[in-house]
């Protein structure tokens, strides 16, 4: 979304585009791209059989990407118009249940940043970078990316630190940590 400046700046002109940025957001980029099951039953998918207990890594993600259903599935395209079909809350009986929730707060976040920061440009890193007198100096070292004023995160992490909620998560997961 952060990587056009022109992008942004139709969004923060017309406001009503703001349920397409969430929904075409969560095709492109989904906050959580992977979920597990593990298989009740034996079964077959896709023509691959499955005993029971068998643990299923899913790529959600890759939902959001089938060229079958998203045309030129990898550029992020405001007028689609199917964007709702993603991926990113599950499908089916275990549909995330914070769904309409999740995209009223992303809304709202984005409608009164559009308003108040309709000039917010891509910088060199990714992430918005707002004008400087909306920034705060940061202290040497910090790293948080939630301090008053700025959208992206502090100075780059060492190499091969990752510590973003993502990468946590996705050590978690493969660790397999929290399996019910
Ligand atoms: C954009 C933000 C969020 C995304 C992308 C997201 C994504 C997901 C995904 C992929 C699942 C697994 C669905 C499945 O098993 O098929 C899930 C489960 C769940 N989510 Fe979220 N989530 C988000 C925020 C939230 C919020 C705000 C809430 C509650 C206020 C929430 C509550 C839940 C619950 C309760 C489940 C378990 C549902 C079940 O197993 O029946 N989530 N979420």
């Amino acid at each position: 979304m952060t990587a056009s400046r022109c992008r942004w700046a139709r969004v923060a002109a017309e406001p009503g585009l703001i349920l397409a940025v969430v929904e075409e957001t969560l095709r492109y980029d989904p906050s959580v791209p992977v979920w597990r099951r593990v298989t009740t039953r034996p079964v077959t998918i896709g023509g691959v059989d499955l005993p029971e207990g068998a643990r299923l890594f899913l790529w959600l993600a890759a939902g959001g990407r089938d060229g079958a259903v998203f045309p030129e599935p990898d550029r992020f395209d405001l007028d689609r118009g199917n964007s709702g079909q993603h991926l990113a809350f599950g499908l089916g009986l275990h549909y995330r249940l914070g769904a309409n929730l999740g995209r009223l707060e992303t809304r709202l976040e984005l409608e009164e940043l559009a308003r108040r920061y309709p000039e917010a440009a891509p910088g060199r890193e990714p992430g918005v970078h707002l004008p400087p007198e909306h920034l705060v100096p940061r202290p040497a070292g910090a790293a948080g990316a939630h301090r008053r004023g700025t959208l992206t995160g502090g100075p780059a992490p060492e190499p091969g630190a990752n510590s973003s909620p993502r990468d946590r998560a996705m050590r978690r997961i493969l660790s397999g940590a929290g399996r019910r």
